[in-house]
């Protein structure tokens, strides 16, 4: 529920925890490797608790001290069966990177989800991996799924879908992997994946020809232990960024913010839209372009985006949306099929919900398209979110204009930012 408070001002330093995506591989890569790798800033979040519990489930210790987290990895074939179905919530992430590593250890693994991430796509990994010798066994390709231990060949797989979990996934399988793998993709996806690897000592090499990449495994060679320190997630700092944008006299800043260029779509976006948003201090964190953002009230204006914005900002279409309710003019989005396959139908959800709170929004083939008007007529309060964190977390900021609004299920918002809330009120916010 939002307060019926109409006017908000967001001001102040705000602390966005760590990366989503970053923190799922610092799990993941240090449990495979040898040595102990200290954490800071991991998310702790419900997705990324999952991986974590994965891991202990496979034998793996990992400590928490004083807000480290210590990973004891005993190297790539020391994971052992685990005693029980894996359970990964919501997770896509972890979904479909294990099913890459699991594929090609010696034991079998079951890995089950919720409702949401049992209706998520799998066939989009498990046809490549089998490619490479994987077997498995799934109704339709969905979860539960057995993953059935096997020695994988070394092959070469072209990925059709821009997906870096896909990427992530087949990269996992590599590693464990004897002989060269070759990975093709044609488009560009985050690469965080590429980029831990290298730093705990992966044979891999990543030749770049336009957004095309062939990435180079050299499998079973043993990773080294190495320490992490999680950047700010953009993806999290995105509901803040437009909370600032939208909402008159708001000035904030923002810490230590992951740029990396494979998924800052939205900053490209915003500014295009006319968002005065200053980047600071850019340096390098554990192997990530970070930088400080300051953002300032905007009159914003709409804009049209095509399709290969998309694969750089996928998961800030539900924020962008509402920032393009508050612009002065049309926006277009083209190019969002992959929308429909994430926690939720994204691309139905944002078109229902906007028009709900009276905004003109229109999905035609795979584009979205939002007339923005002046003054909203709310039809509908309720704000239906099918449990989906980034729709909950858009519309928590939609409300700091329109108020009053009931956003369903809202503790799906754990899934990425466990004190979404607690931060978001404390910088201006109204959320219930
Ligand atoms: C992620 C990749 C993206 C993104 C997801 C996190 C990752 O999914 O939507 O939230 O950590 O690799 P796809 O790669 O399937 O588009």
């Amino acid at each position: 529920m939002i307060s019926d408070k109409i006017e908000s001002r967001f001001s102040g330093l705000v602390k966005i925890p760590g990366d989503k995506s970053i923190s799922h591989r610092a799990i993941i890569i240090p449990s495979i490797s040898k040595g102990i790798s200290k954490i800071s800033n991991l998310l702790m979040s419900d997705d990324v608790l999952h991986t974590l519990e994965a891991f202990r489930s496979l034998g793996v210790k990992i400590e928490k001290k004083e807000n480290k987290i210590f990973i004891h990895g005993n190297g790539l074939n020391s994971l052992s069966q685990s005693k029980k179905d894996i359970y990964l919530g919501n997770s896509g992430t972890s979904a479909r990177l294990l099913t890459g590593l699991f594929a090609s250890q010696s034991f079998d693994t079951v890995i089950q989800g919720d409702k949401s991430l049992s209706s998520r796509p799998m066939n989009r990994i498990l046809k490549p991996l089998e490619k490479m010798g994987a077997k498995f066994e799934s109704k339709n390709g969905n979860l539960p799924i057995k993953i059935k231990g096997t020695k994988l060949k070394n092959s070469t797989i072209e990925i059709e879908i821009p997906s870096a979990q896909i990427k992530s996934g087949l990269m996992l399988a590599a590693i464990n992997t004897t002989g060269i793998s070759k990975i093709i993709e044609k488009n560009i996806t985050r690469d965080h994946t590429e980029n831990m690897l290298k730093s705990f000592g992966a044979k891999i090499n990543i030749e770049k020809n336009g957004s095309e990449s062939l990435i180079t495994i050299d499998g079973k060679h043993e990773l080294n232990a190495n320490n992490i320190d999680v950047p700010s997630d953009l993806s999290s700092s995105a509901f803040f960024i437009v909370s600032a944008l939208i909402n008159k006299g708001s000035q904030i800043s923002m810490q230590n913010i992951n740029l990396n260029p494979t998924r800052d779509g939205i900053l490209k976006a915003l500014d295009k839209m006319g968002a005065n948003l200053t980047i600071k201090n850019k340096k390098w964190l554990s192997g990530e372009i970070v930088g400080d953002l300051d953002v300032k009230y905007s009159e914003l204006k709409g804009c049209e985006l095509d399709k290969d914005m998309a694969k750089l900002m996928i998961d800030e279409y539900p924020i962008l949306s509402v920032a393009a309710a508050f612009a002065n003019s049309p926006s277009v989005f083209k190019g969002l099929s992959e929308l429909k396959v994430k926690e939720s139908d994204r691309l139905e959800l944002i078109r229902l919900n906007l028009t709900s709170c009276g905004c003109e929004c229109n999905v035609i083939d795979d584009n979205l398209i939002i007339k923005p008007s002046k003054i909203y007529n709310i039809k509908n309060r309720n704000i239906r979110t099918d449990f989906d964190h980034r729709i909950a977390m858009s519309f928590a900021v939609m409300g700091t204009i329109v108020g009053n609004l009931n956003i369903e299920d809202s503790n799906s918002i754990n899934t990425s930012f466990p004190n979404f809330k607690e931060i978001f009120n404390k910088a201006g916010g109204n959320l219930l």
